[in-house]
């Protein structure tokens, strides 16, 4: 009865209006209004192009395709144990079954069975190993979905198994030595020292932590599934429509699937709903097995998962674990630091690689480390091969220096604030990276210190200490978290981009390029991109799907560089159309080619204006080409894979994010009250994309820390959480009641797209502030006595334990 109501937990704001308080936005109309005049189509906060068509239903997924007569349904079986061999399969039993066509196994492939986007490692269908729950073992083609589905919901009668123990943590995998790729080493000296001389240094400074860590994976949760429609063409091509980010990556391996050669097959996306990295090079299975039945068939197949198959085969977010040795002085700077990182990367190799090396190479954040010793293994265990998800390992090295940093302020009883700044790269020295590039673009101290300003973060301190003095119960926490984060990808060869411009007859303009639009904007942003170019409205750009027969070798749309090189690409295509019409208006009208302006739907040329339209027919008359390819690579990227250094960034992202939240010491809830964000994004091409990404990525790396988790049977190895009913991602109600966030003010120093800066996955990042805040109140339930062990999702039961730790101690 004396429990006491907590009710700022259950405060909700009464209208949702994020913007209510958004200066940006305000400064953004201004800035705008001066870009409209000058008839600028960057700089703008355009509407997406599908916003229109999102909000009322019209906009065409995969599966909105009009399906083709005589279209065929397909499910995958699944493997009912973790680990062991597969003995047999009663293949009549599901042939039997009402309105099954065709059951194909892994004998019935005609090219390779493997998906695998790195390593070949990832068979389509199971041929003998049995390496996770929830493996396809075979495929039932029917005539109808639920049809499908119901045969294959078989799995578990008609399979047969030899079941053998699985290895299911990345310890476990640790333990035994059993990775899917070789370990990956990076160490760094200022002063010239091995490894034992790096331990050395931490054993000798003045204060030393050592700790572990575990922070938990995640799952995607695009609101569409995977989803393949392959239609089989004549001469052994095939046309598949596939919800994916790497179009160009499935047509190989769909080629390969097929035995066939690449230019037979052609892969297109419109858009999808949502990718997030989890389409990156997980949509190939399905691309792959869809191909392979619609070929043997001689009928279009379409492969649709549910939302509990695509949890049980496809997999997520690495979950790291990691233990950490850092020496450091009496101002909490770090003098030298060692850490091991393991993640769980599943059967296969998949991303696990690159994402480690990310990991690696993100361990640093916003911080100078002199000495540093770092130690990446990609566990092997019989769970889902994980993969991409925004912010690639990124988030994963980064988590893990802001732990160690806010362990090292709670054990100074310093303010953590003052001790990350006190670790920040300097501007001309203290400014080489681990892995030995050089930041040439730090803002992170004018970030942090506006930030600082604008959030009312010294006297929020204040008040959250005055505040838990009286409050026994519910205790308030704030935390303040720099982000700094290196665009490129770290494989040099795919910071490349193609695009290909038409302009008809009427004026009217169609780009395509090698991006793909997951929701992110960035088929607005490259229709603004030509738009501004050649001087038009944004209503005659029109971006159409991304078609591996229109662009060929493209890159994922993926490490925020979407826009970065296909806004370039077809930058350089709608260019080289403008440079045409120029030159034909001054043949025409006289005047030189380099005066002819393009602005406003108008051509000005030697003093005469005609409309875009108009010169466009002239120069169709005048045999000129009104098409255009274009093409760009990232200028001055390097990496030496095995050294582990180089410049594998063209240049950094940076931002901050102050959180404050209440917990309740007796429940372990907790709210997020206020979030301030402050985030860079150079010289924004659209301000309202920009801001939406920065909101959406927040929300979403706050549901990483605090409250999805993955729980997979210690056992069985079956993954309890598959669905949204024991699978908690964040809602609109978990949005901040007070969410302000603000676009930096600040040109990228490098020439990327109109020096605009990617803004895809840095924000993900932002919401440690919010995993911070709430370690933040656990020490104030402690008398901030010892650092809290807090491990991430910071769940209930999690704040639960980690209070008890720190009132036992
Ligand atoms: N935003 C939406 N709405 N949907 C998505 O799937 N994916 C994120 C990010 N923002 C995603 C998103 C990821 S993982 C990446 S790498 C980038 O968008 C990719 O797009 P970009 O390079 O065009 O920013
Ligand atoms: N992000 C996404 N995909 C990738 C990367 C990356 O950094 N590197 C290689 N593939
Ligand atoms: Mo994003 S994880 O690089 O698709």
């Amino acid at each position: 009865m004396n429990k006491p109501v907590a009710s700022e937990l259950l405060q909700r704001p009464a209208a949702f209006a994020p913007y209510q308080d958004n200066q940006q936005l305000r400064l953004d109309a201004a800035a705008e209004a001066g870009a409209h005049q000058a008839g600028a189509r960057v700089g703008i906060s355009q509407a997406h192009e599908s916003a229109s068509l999102h909000v009322t239903g019209a906009a065409t997924y995969t599966d909105d395709i009009p399906e083709l007569a005589g279209t065929l349904h397909c499910a995958l079986g699944l493997a009912p144990v973790a680990a062991g061999r597969l003995l047999s399969i009663d293949l009549d039993a599901l042939r039997a079954q009402p309105g099954v066509v065709h059951v194909f196994t892994a004998a019935d492939i005609p090219g390779s069975n493997d998906w695998g986007s790195i390593v070949h490692d990832d068979p389509i269908l199971c041929m003998g190993e049995i390496r996770y729950l929830g493996q396809p073992v075979f495929a039932v083609v029917a005539e109808t979905r639920a049809q499908a589905l119901r045969a294959a919901a078989l799995a578990k009668k008609v399979v047969r198994v030899e079941a053998a123990a699985p290895v299911l943590t990345p310890q476990e995998a640790h333990a035994r030595g059993q990775y899917v790729v070789p370990p990956m080493h990076l160490t760094r000296s200022e002063s010239g020292l091995d490894e034992a001389g790096i331990r050395a240094r931490i054993a000798a400074a003045p204060h030393r932590l050592q700790g572990q860590l575990d922070v938990g994976g995640q799952e995607q949760f695009y609101l569409e599934g995977q989803i393949s429609y392959a239609i089989p063409r004549e001469g052994n091509a095939m046309h598949v429509y596939c919800s994916t980010q790497h179009p160009s990556e499935m047509q190989h391996l769909v080629a390969h699937a097929l035995g066939v050669q690449a230019h037979a097959v052609q892969v297109e996306c419109r858009r999808m709903g949502g990718g997030f990295g989890g389409k990156e090079s997980q949509s190939a299975l399905f691309a792959c097995m869809a191909s392979v039945a619609a070929r043997r068939l001689a009928r279009p197949v379409k492969l649709r998962l549910d939302r509990d198959d695509d949890f049980m085969i496809t997999g997520r977010r690495h979950c790291f674990w990691y233990e950490y040795d850092v020496g450091y002085d009496d101002a909490g700077r770090i003098l030298g630091a060692a850490i091991i990182m393991v993640s769980r990367a599943g059967h296969s190799a998949d991303l696990s690689a690159p994402v480690m090396t990310r990991a690696l190479c993100h361990f640093d954040n916003a911080y100078w480390l002199p000495e540093v010793a770092m130690h990446g293994y990609c566990g092997k265990t019989n769970t889902q091969s994980n993969t991409a998800f925004r912010g690639f390992g990124g988030p994963q090295g980064a988590i893990a220096i802001e732990y160690i940093l806010d362990s090292i302020a709670h054990d100074l009883g310093q303010d953590p604030l003052a001790v990350r700044r006190a670790n920040f790269y300097g501007k001309s020295e203290r400014n080489v990276t681990p892995y030995l590039q050089t930041v040439r673009d730090n803002v992170i101290h004018e970030l942090v210190d506006q930030l600082e300003e604008q959030s009312g973060y010294q006297a929020r301190r204040a008040a959250v200490a005055a505040f838990n003095a009286q409050s026994p119960v519910l205790k308030r926490g704030l935390a303040l978290t720099p982000v700094k984060f290196g665009i490129s990808f770290n494989v040099k060869h795919f910071n490349q981009a193609g695009a290909l411009v038409h302009v008809y007859t009427d004026g009217s303009i169609l780009v395509n390029h090698g991006g793909t639009e997951m929701g992110q904007g960035l088929n607005t942003k490259v229709a603004q991109v030509v738009a501004h170019e050649l001087g038009v409205g944004f209503e005659r750009v029109r971006v159409t799907a991304t078609d591996t027969a229109k662009v060929a070798n493209t890159s994922a749309t993926a490490a925020s560089t979407g826009t970065d090189l296909n806004g370039k690409a077809a930058q350089d295509a709608a260019r080289r159309i403008r440079e045409r019409l120029a030159a034909c208006a001054a043949a025409r009208h006289g005047g030189s080619s380099g005066e002819v302006r393009f602005a406003n739907d108008r051509v000005e040329v030697n003093g005469q204006t005609l409309a875009f339209e108009a010169l466009v027919g002239q120069a169709y008359l005048d045999r000129v080409q009104l098409w255009s390819d274009g093409f760009y690579a990232t200028p001055g990227l390097s990496w030496d894979k095995d050294r582990m250094q180089g410049n594998p960034f063209y240049y950094f992202a940076y931002g901050a994010a102050v959180s404050e939240v209440v917990i309740d010491t007796l429940t372990g809830e907790y709210k997020l009250l206020r979030a301030n964000v402050l985030h860079d994004v150079g010289r924004s091409l659209n301000p309202a994309v920009d801001i939406g990404q920065v909101e959406g990525a927040f929300i979403q790396g706050m549901g990483w820390l605090t409250m999805e988790e993955l729980v997979w049977h210690p056992q069985t190895g079956l993954l309890m959480t598959h669905a949204p009913s024991t699978y908690k991602i964040p809602t609109a109600n978990d949005c901040p009641p007070e969410f302000n966030v603000q676009l930096f003010q600040g040109a990228n120093v490098e020439d990327s797209i109109h020096r605009s800066k990617a803004v895809g996955e840095p924000p993900l990042l932002l919401p440690f502030s919010v995993f911070f805040a709430i370690r933040d109140a656990v020490a104030a339930a402690g008398g901030h006595r010892t650092p809290p062990p807090l491990q991430a999702p910071a769940t209930s039961e999690a704040i639960l334990r980690a209070i008890a730790a720190v009132q036992a101690a």
